[in-house]
This record gives structure tokens, C-alpha cells and sequence, in this order.
């Protein structure tokens, strides 16, 4: 049984993500703390408190973490998102249920401390967004890093364009100090990034037996019917398809052998005019090799196959 914690901003993915770590019974979840993202935190900490609820686990600590990146103003991001969810017809990205579960009164960056920390060398850190509130808690208490047993880190784009800038992945996008500050901490990282996270896709028929398969994910699809819509649009001729995203991440941590690593050294850019939020790897090639001992394996390819029979089975259980 591995013992995880899970650091996330509430998006639809990774919405999915939890629903598969809580349905996974090779993982025991310890503990999640949420961040805001392309929404608020207010809003992606209740669609948490949802969807644990909705699936029973009222025993599991949830924490709000940091609201405020260190390092990027997020005000324009969100304004887009709040136009999809308009589209969609909401007033707001709020979520569409309240929790009957409340937040534990720890501060979030206290509780994955204190996680890791009375457990050492025993908890997975899973990683779904930025990494303001892992920067934060190395911050405050670095000894963690050696602490931890190991990282999945959803983020980054080494070999491929990122998704928020040509060459930035939202999550590094929107905290690259702290994502640098992760990068340098010596904490064993795997580094889930757009390499792999867009491989594994679900057909819409897929994702139809998923939608009913529990309350959990019936709210989440209600909650992000938006978008959702939004997302599947982008790819027409995959009638109803959509990638599984930060799932993948919690894949990763179940069944490593899902993933193709290669080792590297991996530092972030912050100060870039063009290129803030890029990942830079050292390692990967004789013409630029590690300036100090390597970091990161950064996952190159993975089984996407496999891990979708996986999370289908899983999720629908
Ligand atoms: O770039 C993809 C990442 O950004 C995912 O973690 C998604 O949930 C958002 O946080
Ligand atoms: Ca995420």
C-alpha cells in the first residue's frame, strides 16, 4: 500500500486524478491540500471537498494551501476562464453543489509538513498544480525534501511546446519561483509533463460509462460541464474524445512502470522576457551536459493503454 498526498488546484483532471487515487486500493490518501489555479481557491477547494464526500471518505484531511502565487498574476487567466464557464452558461466558476465537508483548520502547507514529516521516507507527494504551496512548505521547513519518499510532479514541457506560452506548462507558468525552488530542492522527483500527460486519450464512449459511474464523477461532469464542452471542441474529429490529463500523474505513482523516465537535470526560468515558465533540461544530450547531479526523471513516454484500462477499470469499479 502507498502512502500519497496530494497537492492540487481543483480542475477537472484533476478532479479525475482524485477520484482515481481514492478508488485505488494500492494507495492510501493521507492527506490533500489545494491551490487556486485558473480559478480561485475557494473554488477549487470546494469542488475537493465534493468530490471526496461524494465518494464516502470523510476521513481523509483536506487543507487550503496558498492563494497567492509567488511569482505570476494569474487575474487575466481566470477572466478567460470565467468567459467559458459564461458560455456554458454560469454566472460564475463557483462550484455547483456546497460541501458538507469543511477544510481541517491546519493551514495547508502545516498539514503536508507535518504529513511528511512524522512519516519519513514513508509519503508519495502526487503534485497537480502550481508549486507554490510544496515551495512554500520546503520554505518553512527544509528538511522535508529528505523526508519525502518520492515526488509525481505534474508540469513542465521539456521535449514539446507548452500549452500556456510556446514554451511553458501552466503549472510552471503559474509559480516559476516556486517551481525552480522545487526544481533545486533535492526532493527524488518524477516529472510528469506535456511529454506524456496529453498521450492518454478516452474515447467519448469512454467517457460516457465514466460520467455515471459514481456520484463523484456525475458532479464532476455537471460541475464542469463548461468546460468540458470547451475542451472536447478543440478536437472535433475525436467525437467526444478528451485526454485524462492529471490522472496520469496518480498512474504514474501506481504502476511507475507505466512510464519511460530518463534521467536529467531540470531547472525553471523565471526571468525570461519570452520564456518565463520554461523547464530547461541538462543531461538529455552529450552537448549539454548536467551542470550538478541530475534532479529529475523526466517521464519521455509512457503506456497509454495500459493506463487507460487502468483508470477505466478503476474509476467505473
Ligand atoms: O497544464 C496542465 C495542468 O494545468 C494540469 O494540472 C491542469 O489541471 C492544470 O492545472
Ligand atoms: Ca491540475
Amino acid at each position: 500500500m502507498k502512502r500519497v498526498f496530494i497537492d492540487t488546484d481543483g480542475e477537472f483532471d484533476d478532479v479525475m486524478a482524485l477520484i482515481l487515487a481514492l478508488k485505488s486500493r494500492d494507495l492510501s490518501v493521507e492527506g490533500i491540500t489545494t491551490l487556486s489555479g485558473i480559478r480561485n481557491l475557494r473554488d477549487s477547494t470546494d469542488d475537493v471537498l465534493n468530490t471526496v464526500e461524494l465518494l464516502g471518505r470523510s476521513d481523509i484531511p483536506i487543507a487550503e494551501g496558498v492563494e497567492v502565487s509567488m511569482s505570476q498574476d494569474l487575474t487575466q487567466t481566470r477572466r478567460d476562464m470565467l468567459k467559458i464557464w459564461r458560455g456554458g452558461g454560469r454566472s460564475s466558476t463557483k462550484a455547483i453543489r456546497r460541501p458538507g465537508l469543511t477544510p481541517v483548520k491546519e493551514d495547508g502547507v502545516g498539514l503536508m509538513i507535518r504529513t511528511v514529516m512524522e512519516n519519513p521516507g514513508e509519503v508519495t507527494l502526487i503534485t497537480l498544480g502550481a508549486l507554490t504551496n510544496v515551495a512554500s512548505a520546503l520554505l518553512r521547513e527544509p528538511r522535508m525534501a529528505k523526508r519525502v519518499k518520492e515526488v509525481y510532479s505534474m508540469g513542465g514541457a521539456v521535449l514539446v511546446p507548452g500549452n500556456t506560452t510556446p514554451v511553458a506548462e501552466f503549472n510552471i507558468w503559474g509559480d516559476p519561483l516556486a517551481a525552480r525552488i522545487f526544481f533545486n530542492s533535492g526532493m527524488p522527483i518524477t516529472m510528469v509533463g506535456l511529454e506524456t500527460y496529453y498521450q492518454p486519450v478516452l474515447s467519448g464512449d469512454d467517457w460516457a460509462r465514466v460520467r455515471v459511474a459514481n456520484p463523484a464523477t456525475r458532479y464532476c461532469f455537471e460541475n464542469f460541464g463548461p468546460w468540458f464542452k470547451y475542451l472536447v471542441g478543440l478536437h472535433p474529429d475525436w467525437e467526444g474524445g478528451l485526454q485524462v490529463g492529471d490522472a496520469l500523474t496518480v498512474g504514474a505513482a501506481i504502476d511507475p512502470s507505466l512510464m519511460t523516465p530518463r534521467r536529467c537535470f531540470v531547472d525553471v526560468e523565471t526571468k525570461g522576457e519570452l520564456t518565463v515558465g520554461q523547464t530547461v533540461a541538462y543531461g538529455l544530450s552529450s552537448r549539454h551536459p548536467s551542470p550538478k547531479e541530475p534532479n529529475t526523471d523526466l517521464t519521455v513516454d509512457c503506456d497509454w493503454r495500459r493506463f487507460n484500462s487502468l483508470f477505466v477499470e478503476r474509476v467505473t469499479s
